[in-house]
């Protein structure tokens, strides 16, 4: 008997996650209206978050078409060169998060610190422990980094604008905290009612 209701409830829940809406982020590292929307992120929209949506940060951004090659995912991002390596360090560090609310925290915090441009502070600040700090760096220097960027490259559509958030693949211009769109959507007033944004 109580096997049955555990299981009723396993199932119960995995079902509500799976009714969520699927959501993804596209962000660039050195994309100051993504640093604006980011930092904009309310610990309402990150405590609500497993009610809201499965949420999916994508580095990664416009190429910079004037210097547009094949194959220069490593080098053509639209601010800098320097911009792809940032997008790199933000890969490596959504790989090792444990869940959505510590991905939004880590890159919420990337962005919040991101004034110096200085991604070295930004991976002190923004990660766990010394060993994350270790992983991330070893990984946006080696073949791990270049695989994610890649990946995350032939994952992004054709942007008109950065940040953009894709709902279950509607693309629409995100220029506020990604939590006040999902509460506009008709299935999440239920949720919503009660969030004091703050
Ligand atoms: C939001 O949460 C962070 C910790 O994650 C905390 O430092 C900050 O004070 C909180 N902000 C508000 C407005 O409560
Ligand atoms: C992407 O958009 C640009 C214009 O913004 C257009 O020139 C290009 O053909 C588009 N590429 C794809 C693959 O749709």
């Amino acid at each position: 008997m109580i096997n049955f209701t555990i299981i009723f409830i396993t199932l119960t829940l995995i079902g509500n996650a799976q009714d969520l809406p699927n959501v993804k982020i596209y962000i660039e590292s050195l994309c100051p209206d993504t640093a604006a929307m980011m930092r904009s992120i309310s610990n309402s929209t990150i405590d609500s978050l497993d009610l809201l949506a499965n949420v999916e940060f994508i580095p990664s951004g416009k190429m910079n078409t004037n210097t547009y090659e094949a194959n220069t995912y490593m080098t053509n991002c639209q601010h800098s060169e320097e911009e792809c390596y940032g997008n790199m360090i933000l890969a490596c560090g959504l790989q090792i998060q444990q869940d959505q609310v510590s991905s939004t925290k880590f890159v919420r915090c990337f962005f919040k610190e991101a004034y110096e441009q200085n991604f070295q502070k930004q991976i002190e600040k923004c990660l766990q422990n010394t060993q994350q700090k270790l992983q991330v760096k070893a990984c946006a220097n080696g073949p791990q980094g270049i695989e994610l960027l890649y990946a995350n490259r032939l994952r992004t559509p054709n942007l008109s604008y950065v940040p953009s958030i894709a709902i279950n693949g509607q693309i629409q211009k995100l220029k506020e905290d990604f939590g006040k769109v999902l509460c506009s959507l008709s299935d999440a007033q239920a949720i919503c009612k009660d969030i004091k944004w703050v």
